[in-house]
Parts: structure tokens; C-alpha cells; sequence
């Protein structure tokens, strides 16, 4: 991955040292205070993506087991089934430990929008947290980061906590672009909603290589990017920043879980495939 433009053009390289010394350079009353307290306040996030899987028969087992299995508070718990058994899944939760989350919503409020859904639809059968701009939705049915900035906007007016996914392709990693590519899914949002708006906001950072493919990224290159995203909205807003969880996704499991969670920019992660399986979802659950 290519540095951080810095200050006049320059590139500098991107660690997590250079976050430090980034954010310093920002004048900002009361800085280290946000930064030596940031990583105790955020509370860490594990989300199950279910994406088009699940039936009523097989979905009623594993929401009783996960709903059993998470007894402490301590971390959020999320799952996203598909819309059709999001109602199914809240009779079961009944808004404990264990929070409802949507795959998407739409961009609109209401209308004659066939096969859509509202966020207030979502709202009104339980859910807490929508994910927005999934990668599969951006590759699979050609939704751009403007339509992305959209339904982010959408979640939020109706009082959802949009999880915006974010991430790179392999070929624009290979190409040295991954920043370009997560800065500009960033700054979509940001130009449409404000920084501000990511307040009420988690971020979910998804390489595209690394979804479904079994091929994780390495706990360095996750913090690398989570890192990046922390700066970037440093830049503007250093509390926001300081507050925003950042998820990683992207072939997450029990055995790998535990050494990405550890980083120190990663607050949880979005689970897809190992968030099917009861035992292997809590399993990453403990190790947040
Ligand atoms: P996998 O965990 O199956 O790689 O999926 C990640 C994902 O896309 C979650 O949203």
C-alpha cells in the first residue's frame, strides 16, 4: 500500500506510528486525552452477515444458540438476516443482548418503490443497525458509493446505526490504491451527511479479496487500513475519530478472530459464513 499524502503532497508511509504522529500534528485541545482513553471506550462489535442464506427452520436454532451462548454485555452482538426473517429473528431476541441488524434499506423514505425497504420498515420490526454499501452490493447490483452516501443518510434520519462496509479490490491493492479507493467510499459519506454524522455511525472495513475466499487479510494490513480511515476522519473531527468503531471483514473465523481483534484500531469484526455456524460465530463473539 502506498503512504499517506501528507502535508505539501508528500508520501509518507502508513503505520500505526504514523497514526500517532498524524494526529499530533492536528492541534486540537484536549487530543491525547480522546486518544488515551479512545481504545477503552469503544466498545467492540461482532455482526453476523447472513447474507442470502437461512430458512425458518434452520434460522430458529442458531438465533436460540447465539442468544444463549452471548451473556455478557460487555462487547455488542449483532445479526443481519435477510429482510424476510428479520421480524421472525426479533421474536426471538425481544431486544436483549443480541441486537437485530438489515443487510441494506432503501435510499428513499417512502413510495412507489417496488421490492424495496424502508429504514423505517426496518425500524418498525426491530432492527438497531442496517449495514450499507456491502461490497456485494456495490460489485453484484452496481450500487456506487454516492447511492451508498444515500441510504448512510437514510439509516441515520430514522435513527439506524449504519455499518458502512468499505474496502478495495485485489487489483487496486495490487495497484497501490487502496487508500484512494477506501478514502473516496469514506468521503462520500462524509461530503453528503458531515463528519459528524459518522458519530452515530460504525464502519466496517471489507477488503473485497478477503470476502468468501478463505484468504484473510493478515492482522497488519487490517490495522494498515483501519489506521488510514482513523486519520482521515482525524483529520476533520479527532473526538469522532476517537470514537468510531471500525470493523474488519473478510474470511473472519474462530481461529483467526482473536490476532485481528487485537489491533489496536480494529474494535470487532463483520462476520459472513462463520456467522452461520453457532459455535464458530461464539467463538468469535469470545474472542472480542
Ligand atoms: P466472509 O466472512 O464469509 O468472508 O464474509 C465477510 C462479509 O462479507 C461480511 O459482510
Amino acid at each position: 500500500m502506498r503512504g499517506a499524502p501528507g502535508r505539501g503532497g508528500a508520501q509518507r508511509p502508513l503505520t500505526a506510528l504514523h497514526w500517532t504522529g498524524g494526529v499530533a500534528m492536528i492541534a486540537r485541545p484536549k487530543l491525547g486525552a480522546y486518544k488515551a482513553r479512545a481504545r477503552f471506550m469503544r466498545r467492540k462489535i461482532v455482526a453476523g452477515n447472513w447474507k442470502m442464506h437461512g430458512s425458518r427452520a434452520a434460522n430458529a436454532p442458531l438465533v436460540e444458540a447465539i442468544l444463549a451462548g452471548v451473556t455478557s454485555e460487555r462487547m455488542s452482538c449483532v445479526i443481519c438476516p435477510p429482510h424476510i426473517y428479520l421480524h421472525d429473528t426479533w421474536r426471538v431476541l425481544r431486544g436483549g443482548v443480541v441486537a437485530l441488524g438489515a443487510q441494506d434499506l432503501c435510499a428513499e423514505a417512502v413510495g412507489a418503490y417496488t421490492g424495496e425497504v424502508s429504514g423505517a420498515m426496518l425500524k418498525d420490526v426491530g432492527c438497531t443497525y442496517t449495514l450499507v454499501g456491502h461490497s456485494e452490493r456495490r460489485t453484484l447490483f452496481g450500487e456506487s458509493s454516492a447511492l451508498a452516501a444515500r441510504k448512510f443518510a437514510a439509516a441515520l434520519s430514522v435513527g439506524l446505526i449504519p455499518i458502512l462496509c468499505v474496502g478495495e479490490q485485489l487489483s487496486d491493492r495490487e495497484a497501490g490504491r487502496t487508500e484512494g479507493i477506501v478514502g473516496s467510499q469514506l468521503e462520500a459519506v462524509t461530503q453528503l451527511s458531515g463528519v459528524q454524522a459518522l458519530g452515530g455511525a460504525v464502519i466496517a472495513y471489507e477488503p473485497v479479496w478477503a470476502i468468501g475466499t478463505g484468504r484473510t487479510a493478515t492482522p497488519e494490513q487490517a490495522q494498515e487500513v483501519h489506521a488510514f480511515i482513523r486519520q482521515r476522519v482525524a483529520a476533520e473531527d479527532a473526538k469522532i475519530a476517537a470514537g468510531l468503531r471500525i470493523l474488519y471483514g473478510g474470511s473472519v473465523k474462530a481461529g483467526n478472530a482473536r490476532d485481528i481483534f487485537a489491533m489496536p484500531d480494529v474494535d470487532g469484526g463483520l462476520i459472513g459464513g462463520a456467522s452461520l455456524k453457532a459455535d464458530e460465530f461464539l467463538a468469535i463473539v469470545a474472542a472480542a
